[in-house]
């Protein structure tokens, strides 16, 4: 049989189709616009995202034998803002996780409703990102809308919804709109009321590997697929990617190097820290997982490479790069503000340490290396916890950089797992429609089964040592800037 999974990113939709054994036949990959209208703001079109998951699904499919479709399922980008009108009309663009706009809800949750109440209700506290402060955000600048709201969805949840026509949603990806009960697997009547929402709202929760029906008579007319394909619920794009590496049970680790940048914990039980420092997250694999989410990751170098130097060549421009941890250039990636672990959406982007003799090669290299301080901070958070990691894996688009890598292994003193394929949510999300048709008798079990390490990357004693002194330098920096980021917001 065969098993699609779809990842719905923040540029891109990512398509794998997958057979029973675990091979990959092919990927397809499509891009759509994303729109930043004020600064710190992103919102996205979800008839952008059907159009190209549908094509996207065309061409993935052209050259296999549809009749073995049996599943589809999805890791989707967390936290976005879709809602439905009683028609089941978009009513106003997605806004999506990297949205800093709800600054406001976010202190009226956190300091008017109070941080240990969320935390008593969700597991979580308010960050601007969440999908809660975004529906108070609708209720009090947009009125006209929120009154027109018959549902609420997240973005992958949408695709489900378009090509099964259920309303439905995953826990893991539930656990980051804050109205979630992540402990007990529920909505949470509290933040219903405080949200000015009723349970009729939301779409129904399933686990991450049940199917939630089959996909409509004119989608598998359209598609050439059954009609009996299953629709697999899927899960948020970090846990899809945490199924995709294996990263399940206990006290496994997982790196995403995507558009944003997370630091994935597994964890067989229910635990929050007292601070909320990381997101408490029900996990795809039935139990629970502790994450840290940095804004901007592989975007830095996007950003850097495509927009300010203006090349393509990202491999070329990384072999110039010199000795590793004698950089005196420093990058705080903060281009869209920040999440884990600082929570400020005023927090900018920031170069410092140039002299004249400082080389494009030394800014490309603090940028990678800002990235990676900054997912060590998380890392922190969770060792402060009393967390210990000895070993990661990593995905994601950064991933495929053999130096960027070495840099996180490095930064953070810790071995880097390297799986056959990078294609995190996308894979995790085949993975999951194919425990659901039966082909695997849980989330555990397919992991084990299919996901292969092929390489690790070893962390160098001098190399660890030359890092390390460099974080501690690079720790100051964020506490010195933050006043300025007050003032030039
Ligand atoms: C996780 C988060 C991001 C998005 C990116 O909390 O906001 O990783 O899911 O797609």
């Amino acid at each position: 049989m065969l098993y699609i999974g779809v990842d719905l990113g923040t540029s891109a939709v990512k398509l794998l189709l997958m057979d029973g054994e675990g091979r990959i036949q092919k990927i397809v990959s499509r891009e759509y616009p994303i729109c930043f209208p004020q600064p710190g703001w992103s919102e996205q079109n979800p008839e952008d995202w059907f159009r190209e998951t549908m094509a996207g699904l065309k061409e993935l499919l052209s050259d296999c034998d549809k009749s073995q479709v049996a599943g589809i399922s999805f890791g989707g980008q967390m936290h976005g803002l879709v809602i439905l009108d009683a028609k089941d009309q978009v009513i106003r663009p997605a806004l999506l996780w990297n949205d800093g706009r709800t600054y406001e809800e976010c202190d009226y949750l956190n300091n008017v409703i109070g941080k240990e109440k969320l935390s008593e209700y969700t597991a979580n506290i308010s960050f601007t990102g969440f999908t809660a402060p975004k529906i108070l955000w609708v209720k009090n600048k947009e009125p006209e809308n929120f009154a027109r709201i018959r549902k609420i969805m997240l973005p992958k949840d949408y695709i489900a919804y378009r090509l099964s026509g259920v309303h439905c949603t995953d826990v893991s990806d539930a656990s980051g709109m804050l109205i979630f009960d992540v402990k007990n697997r529920c909505w949470s009547r509290q933040m219903l009321d405080i949200c000015g929402i009723r349970e009729e709202q939301l779409a129904r929760i399933y686990e991450s590997y049940e199917a939630v029906g089959t996909v409509l008579p004119e989608i598998a007319a359209k598609l050439e697929i059954p009609e009996t394909t299953k629709v697999v619920a899927g899960a948020g794009d970090n846990a899809a990617a945490a199924v995709g590496t294996g990263t399940v049970g206990d006290g496994m680790c997982n790196i995403s190097l995507g558009t944003s940048g997370t630091i994935f914990i597994s964890s067989e039980k229910f635990g929050v820290d007292r601070h909320n420092a990381l997101h408490a997250f029900a996990h795809a694999d039935g139990h629970y997982h502790l994450m840290g989410c940095m804004l901007s990751a592989a975007s830095c170098n996007k950003w850097w490479m495509d927009g300010i130097i203006g090349t393509k060549d990202y491999a070329g421009e990384q072999e110039a790069i010199g000795k590793l941890g004698e950089n005196h250039v420093y990058f705080l990636p903060y281009l869209m503000g920040e999440r884990s672990p600082h929570n400020n959406p005023n927090a900018r982007g920031t170069f410092i340490g140039m002299t004249m003799d400082t080389t494009r090669a030394d800014m490309t290299q603090a940028v990678l290396e800002g990235v990676a301080f900054a997912l060590r901070d998380s890392f922190e958070v969770a060792k402060s916890l009393g967390i210990r990691i000895e070993r990661t894996k990593i995905c994601g688009g950064g991933a495929k950089s053999p130096l960027w890598k070495k840099i996180i292994a490095n930064v953070m003193n810790i071995k880097v797992d390297v799986i056959e394929s990078e294609e995190g949510p996308a894979l995790g999300g085949a993975m999951l429609a194919a425990v659901a048709c039966g082909e695997y008798e849980s989330v555990e079990a397919a992991a084990e089964k299919l996901v292969k390490v092929v390489d690790t990357v070893e962390p160098t004693p001098e190399i660890a040592a030359k890092y390390e002194e460099r974080y501690q330098q690079f720790k100051e920096i964020y506490p010195a800037c933050k006043p300025l980021f007050e003032i030039i917001k």
